[in-house]
């Protein structure tokens, strides 16, 4: 394959320059990162199956008239996306109480929230990704007010269409992660859903028997990773038709 420049390695992807300006190569690695990536691990075939479902989720979101980066799937491991101005922001939306909010307010998990309640931590790896709230954001210059509310109405808007999407395959959308960024368009920032949507950056359980299906399975050692991913990528459809297993039944390529 010819080279390619390449403009950002994140911990689980990479960008490359894309084939037309404004456009980009997301690539989806095998790595695996917790806690800040202080607990680090290669789970083959994990970058196969995140493409697939976030190119699954994109699409999704773009029939419901949600605006997204993603433009078309490349290959097994990459996509073409739109080149955006990520806002600098982690949007997360919770429905029920777990991770950093179950600890922050020592909260059962699973418990339901009273609504869905969205809230941002400021993308920064050095610093942990604090959490901010929005007097922050507005105050900091990361978003303007305006921005900052229309962040929220699509983020409840793709927690409304998520929530759905894996209720109807028996799975429990506890919480979600986002990543949103700007296309100028004369001077206006238009807001499209960016990054990926994955169970790296969801918590999914089973509705029936609670099983965890999302990356909490690798932070807290519960199990193969690659057959939760796998057992959701099934659910939904998704599953590649080339896919080969090794002996133990985990996806290789
Ligand atoms: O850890 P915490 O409870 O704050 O995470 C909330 C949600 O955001 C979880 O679904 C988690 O997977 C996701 N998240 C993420 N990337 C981070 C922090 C959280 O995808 N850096």
């Amino acid at each position: 394959m010819a080279r390619r420049k390449k403009i950002y390695e994140g911990k689980a992807k990479i960008l490359y320059e894309g084939p037309e300006p404004g456009t980009l190569v997301q690539y989806f690695k095998d790595d695996a990162t917790a806690f800040n990536a202080q607990k680090k691990a290669v789970i083959e075939g994990k970058g196969v199956l995140n493409n697939r479902l976030s190119e699954f989720f994109m699409l999704g979101l773009q029939g419901v008239g949600i605006p997204t980066h993603f433009i078309k799937r490349l290959n097994m491991r990459e996509q073409l996306v739109r080149q955006v101005e990520i806002v600098p922001l982690e949007v997360i939306v919770r429905n029920f109480a777990a991770g950093s909010m179950a600890k922050r307010l020592g909260l059962e998990e699973g418990m339901p929230l009273p609504r869905p309640i969205v809230e941002f931590s400021y993308k920064n790896d050095a610093l942990g990704d604090p959490l901010v709230p929005e007097e922050y954001i507005i105050a900091f210059g990361w978003a303007q007010q305006q921005e900052l509310d229309d962040i929220v109405a699509l983020a409840l808007r793709v927690n409304d269409f998520l929530s759905g999407v894996f209720h109807g395959v028996g799975i429990r959308l506890i919480d979600f992660k986002i990543e949103m960024g700007r296309i100028w368009e004369n001077d206006f920032p238009r807001l499209v859903i960016a990054d990926e949507i994955s169970p790296d950056s969801c918590r999914l359980w089973d509705i029936e028997t609670g099983r965890k299906l999302d990356k909490d399975v690798f932070r807290q050692d519960l199990g193969s990773l690659s057959d939760a991913y796998t057992e959701v990528a099934r659910r939904l459809g998704v599953l590649p038709s080339n896919v080969t297993h090794n002996a133990n039944g985990t996806m290789i390529n």
